[in-house]
């Protein structure tokens, strides 16, 4: 099986691989090739059954997508027919497809309120939902190592309106095990796919609810509190075309939003992008325009944050959209959310999309989700950098194994050593953080390199400054 590295390799060095069909073909354009350039997967929700029987189709998600989501094959209501039983099926075929044409897989989900299969209620109790859920996500993750990017460990966890200490979802989960069942689940995924991205997946943190957003904020700082293995956070992204207005009269928080998440060592994906087009009128030429954009909009915001690595749409074409059935439109006029319509042609919002790959600039190269798979004789573990570019700082943090006197520096691409932030300096076993004041006048815009050096063993990472 190739291992998450390969399929990175794969997925970055696809920018250069496809020029020969380029000249044939035509076929580079896909947005994947415009996101892998800069270092970012683009890619889509998708289902095993279109991709089985729509040619054109497969050939879309194939020429598009540098990551899939499976919309249902990994929900607990398919992949568990009975309480002791699994079914592999569906899921087997889409990470298979996903394995044959250099697409990385993103796992959704391990640990829902909803989807639960119809045997749930009456057999799942609080003494046996910690070996439920544990068993699950070791079943299902071990079968997948190495061929997971990431997985959406944990959805939805939170809804202020259940009025629960900390503003956590009163989901069964929640009931049978409290605040734990967060913890349980991420701690089984990465005992079961230690190279896996590990994310926490959330809706509704654009507009004005502070409360919503707090809450997720306080979660995602307990976890890394108790040093849960978290490494992303997904934000879904189900927007209304109805409310761009609302979208940009907000974006200040939102942005903060993603700083803030970005100061605690995550990176973020965009999960399940849409724009509900109901608030529109039925022409096509406009709903397009309203919906692209929404977009742009949101673009806007999420692609100037270097932490936003990767961007997910919730289908590609409006062929297979789910918001005719769970949000039709009063004229019953098919709903056109989606980058491509429903013949695969290409529609303004793809061309947003495309524009903001081309425009943003290129994420640091990442080849592990954090730096804890370093080889065993690195003393040095996650080593993480939580850019601020807001405050003109960097926060460094790593966890050193044994004492050892250190080195931390920060280099510029041509290795010239741009400030020092420890010079022989004895540091303890335990967590460590460091401040890199950023200096405007000799630190431009562009990519840096923390580095940590114990006697000639160098560990590094990268960091985006924006100015
Ligand atoms: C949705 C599917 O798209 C629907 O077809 C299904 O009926 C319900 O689930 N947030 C999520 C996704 O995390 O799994 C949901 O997907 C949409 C909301």
């Amino acid at each position: 099986m190739p291992s998450r590295r390969t399929f990175l390799k794969i997925a970055a060095s696809s920018v250069g691989l496809p020029i020969m069909y380029n000249s044939m073909h035509g076929q580079i354009s896909g947005l994947r090739y415009r996101a892998a350039a800069k270092n970012m997967i683009y890619g889509a929700a998708t289902s095993s059954s279109r991709l089985r029987t729509d040619t054109a189709y497969r050939t879309t998600i194939i020429q598009e997508c540098g990551i899939i989501t499976p919309e249902y094959e990994m929900k607990w209501d398919r992949m568990r027919p009975t309480a002791t039983t699994y079914n592999f099926t569906d899921a087997d075929y889409i990470v298979n497809f996903a394995r044959q044409h250099g697409i990385l897989v993103h796992g959704h989900t391990l640990c829902w309120h909803r989807a639960l299969p119809s045997w749930f209620d009456t057999t799942v109790n609080r003494s046996n939902a910690e070996q439920f859920l544990r068993n699950h996500i070791q079943t299902v993750v071990s079968r997948y190592r190495g061929q997971i990017y990431s997985w959406d460990v944990v959805n939805e966890a939170i809804e202020p309106r259940d009025a629960t200490p900390y503003h956590l979802r009163n989901s069964r989960w929640y009931q049978y095990l409290g605040e734990n069942y967060i913890d349980i689940a991420f701690r089984a995924a990465a005992a079961a796919d230690p190279s896996a991205l590990l994310v926490y997946n959330e809706y509704d943190v654009e507009f004005d609810d502070n409360i919503r957003r707090d809450a997720i904020l306080n979660l995602l700082r307990r976890l890394k509190a108790r040093r849960v293995p978290i490494h992303a956070l997904g934000i879904q992204g189900h927007m209304r075309a109805a409310d761009r207005a609302k979208l940009n009269a907000h974006a200040h928080l939102f942005r903060q939003f993603l700083n803030d998440v970005a100061a605690l060592g995550l990176q973020i994906i965009i999960t399940e992008f849409d724009c509900d087009d109901r608030s529109l009128p039925a022409s096509i030429q406009q709903r397009d325009a309203g919906v692209a954009q929404m977009y742009g909009d949101y673009c806007a915001v999420v692609m100037n944050n270097p932490a936003v690595v990767g961007f997910i749409t919730w289908g590609i074409t409006d062929k297979y959209t789910e918001l005719n059935s769970s949000a039709p439109r009063a004229d019953r006029e098919p709903q056109r959310p989606l980058p491509l319509d429903a013949t695969m042609q290409r529609k303004s919002a793809w061309y947003a999309l495309e524009w903001w790959f081309m425009n943003t600039f290129a994420r640091p190269q990442r080849t592990t989700a954090v730096t804890n798979t370093l080889p065993e004789h690195m003393l040095i573990s996650e080593l993480e950098c939580a850019p601020n570019p807001a405050i003109q700082q960097a926060r460094i943090s790593f966890h050193l194994n044994q004492p050892r006197y250190l080195h931390i520096y920060i280099v510029d691409v041509q290795g010239r050593i741009v400030a020092r932030l420890a010079h022989e300096e004895l540091f303890s076993q335990g967590l460590h953080r460091r401040v890199w004041d950023i200096d405007p006048l000799s630190c431009s815009q562009g990519l840096y390199y923390c580095c940590i050096s114990s006697s000639g063993n160098t560990v590094s990472i990268p960091i985006v400054v924006v100015r």
